[in-house]
């Protein structure tokens, strides 16, 4: 009877905490673990993820074209609650097109104070009607939050997190995580429980949270968020990891047939093709070629994604066509994980790009702990490029150490070897529309640059 007294107690101080007009942290850290944070933004609907705390026993999104409060409506949770983590996913659905809502977040029925105004933005309906729009979006990669008893002993590999406090201060339409975008230790990988504690902590994280409101997330995986260093498809728990990740991320969708975690979402003229390079990829440390002979056994994405990405890329008519994945493509002399060293699958892709004559293809990449555009040049048509951003807070890598140091490959100029991000701008009139890719650093300076025109792409 003690124990259903104290839990009525904390109810109502959980409850009146979301009330309160005390400090702002102090409600989001008791009840709001993490978010909001929009996603798939569709014309007529978006997707609001939050993470809420045990004690919570009601969500609700509360969300109205902005200036226009009387015509609000509430959309309700109507899943479970009351579990170690609970991040939850609601759809506002029947929404006007090219409209900015806002929404507040209710949890026990009283509206939890932001640090600033939550909004999102449907996309327009411009398609028949008006030119593509221009438009902007952040993308960027491994992300360490220290936790110094569970992390490697010495210098930490987190570096200086403030770098979301600039990404949410950066204008952007949306952000692509190019993957590790958490970063599971032994203390995490090994099991179930160890797999939501990461995905959980790092989300929480204070310094995150204004970046996760400030604009739509979408998201790809690479090996540390899906599980060990490498990891490939013999994990055991990389059912679970798939669970997690589609919890965590509001994408339209994770992969077919409840595996894997590929999608594809469109921005005005640009199509995003998401990859999953880790669920289906054999072990990197098979050897490419067998007595001479590219190894048919070697896979990085596997056969059913494949047939996937090939539908999907020739039915696009999108200008510029983003290949995202997690680990670099195209840089030939790179030694690491890295979709040339998987030949008869690579082959097999570069055969069907080139034989249907496909423009606007573009590589986008992470892992690698450095930034830079490797330029593949291609016999009897256009370049491919590969635009690798890494690293958000995690180690800068070796490059200027190694092999990689003068690639040959690498567009000049653009290897950054510190913390950044990028942001990328499409803009322009119809049959001149260009990409033009900044890396940014903590402070939003500029450290390199490269720019690209549909033109150039077919
Ligand atoms: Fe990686």
């Amino acid at each position: 009877m003690a124990n259903r007294f104290l839990s009525l107690f904390l109810l109502i101080c959980f409850t009146g905490s979301a009330l309160a007009q005390g400090p702002p942290a102090v409600t989001a850290q008791r009840s709001l673990i993490a978010g909001p944070m929009a996603g798939s933004v569709e014309l007529r609907d978006v997707i609001i993820w939050l993470e809420v705390a045990p004690a919570v026993k009601q969500v609700a999104i509360r969300y109205y074209p902005k200036g226009k409060p009387a015509l609000a409506k509430t959309e309700a949770w109507k899943g479970a609650l009351g579990n170690r983590y609970n991040p939850l996913k609601i759809t506002l659905a029947n929404l006007e097109p090219g409209t900015t809502y806002a929404y507040d977040v209710l949890l026990n029925g009283g509206k939890v104070r932001l640090p600033a105004p939550a909004m999102f933005t449907t996309k327009a309906l411009w398609q028949h009607r008006v030119p593509a729009p221009d438009f902007t979006f952040l993308a960027g990669s491994c992300a360490y939050f220290n936790e110094p008893p569970f992390d490697r002993p010495g210098k930490p590999y987190g570096n200086d997190s403030s770098i979301f406090e600039t990404m949410a201060r950066t204008p952007a339409d949306f952000m692509l995580w190019l993957g590790d975008n958490w970063y599971t230790r032994e203390v995490d990988y090994s099991s179930v429980p160890g797999l939501q504690y990461r995905a959980h902590r790092d989300r929480s994280m204070p310094v995150l949270q204004g970046f996760l409101q400030a604009m739509p997330h979408y998201a790809i995986w690479d090996d540390h968020d899906f599980g060990p260093n490498n990891a490939n498809k013999s994990y055991i728990f990389r059912d679970v990891s798939r669970e997690i990740f589609s919890q965590y991320w509001p994408n339209p969708t994770f992969g077919e047939n409840g595996r894997g975690i590929y999608t594809k979402y469109s921005y005005s003229d640009v199509d995003f093709f998401l990859l999953d390079g880790r669920y289906w990829s054999s072990a990197g440390e098979l050897p490419d070629s067998v007595d001479g002979q590219p190894n048919p056994d070697k896979k990085m994405y596997g056969d059913e994604q494949m047939e996937w990405l090939r539908n999907a890329l020739i039915q696009s008519n999108a200008t510029f066509k983003f290949i995202v994945t997690g680990s670099q493509a195209l840089n030939p002399i790179s030694i690491y994980d890295s979709f040339h060293h998987f030949p008869v699958e690579y082959e097999s892709f570069m055969r069907f790009l080139k034989s249907n004559d496909i423009p606007g293809i573009i590589f986008l990449t992470g892992d690698r702990h450095h930034s830079e555009v490797i330029r593949l040049p291609r016999e009897d048509t256009y370049p491919l490029y590969d635009i690798t951003s890494s690293p958000l807070t995690s180690g800068v890598g070796g490059v200027l150490y190694g092999n990689e140091k003068n690639n040959p490959y690498r567009v000049p100029g653009t290897l950054v070897v510190t913390q950044n991000f990028a942001s990328l701008s499409v803009t322009g009139v119809k049959g001149k529309r260009r990409l033009k890719v900044v890396f940014m650093d903590r402070e939003q300076r500029e450290l390199a640059v490269f720019e690209v025109s549909q033109q150039d792409l077919r």
